[in-house]
């Protein structure tokens, strides 16, 4: 199992039930407390920015999604949840589905890619931390682990306030 290749490729219908099983076991009932998760309820993953990567056997591997929100005034993606699958850790499954995303989002003219993760893990990625309460989430959160990713010239210069789910009515 360990070394049976995958391919990316983008989200069908027919993963969703994969996935919601991966991010269960992974993230737990926690999971729907979570700031990220907050700043996605009710919204749809953009379908044309949401990747999985598949075993021979066209098993899920991997996923990862891009969702709409905004950040101040400014429309912005967030990137997540990123899953791999035990058996596919440590083989650049993770690292190849962020790239692919970021790549895809700059080319559909988005400007910036906010998450919630590990720098080790996602600055190599093109993610960097602003400082802490530079920008705000709707749930509590370790305010280090709020990265972005700017992905035009000076995309993340100003940028700045409370990350919203699109949904969410601003009151400032
Ligand atoms: C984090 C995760 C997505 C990494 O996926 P992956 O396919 O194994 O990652 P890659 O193969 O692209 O990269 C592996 C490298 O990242 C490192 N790495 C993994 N998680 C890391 C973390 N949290 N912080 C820093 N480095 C990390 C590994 O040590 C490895 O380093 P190496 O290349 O020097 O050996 C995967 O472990 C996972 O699904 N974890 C559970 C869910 C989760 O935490 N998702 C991220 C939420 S932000």
């Amino acid at each position: 199992m360990h070394d049976q290749p995958y391919v990316l490729r983008l989200e069908r219908p027919d993963d969703v039930g994969t996935i919601n099983d991966l991010h269960a076991t992974l993230f737990g009932p926690e999971r729907f407390r979570r700031a990220a998760y907050v700043l996605r309820e009710g919204v749809d993953p953009l379908p044309d920015l949401s990747f999985v990567a598949v075993g021979q056997d066209e098993t899920v591997a991997a996923s990862v999604r891009m969702t709409p929100i905004v950040i101040g005034e400014c429309p912005a993606l967030i990137l997540g949840p990123l899953v791999v699958t035990p058996a596919f850790r440590g083989r650049g499954a993770g690292r190849a589905l962020v790239r692919l995303g970021l790549a895809h989002a700059w080319a559909a003219g988005h400007e910036a890619v906010l998450l919630v993760g590990d720098l080790p893990y996602y600055a190599p990625l093109g993610f960097v931390h602003l400082g802490r309460d530079v920008i705000t989430l709707p749930a509590p959160v370790d305010p280090d682990r709020v990265l972005v990713c700017g992905l035009r010239e000076r995309a993340l210069t100003g940028l700045c306030g409370e990350a919203r789910n699109i949904n969410a009515r601003s009151f400032g």
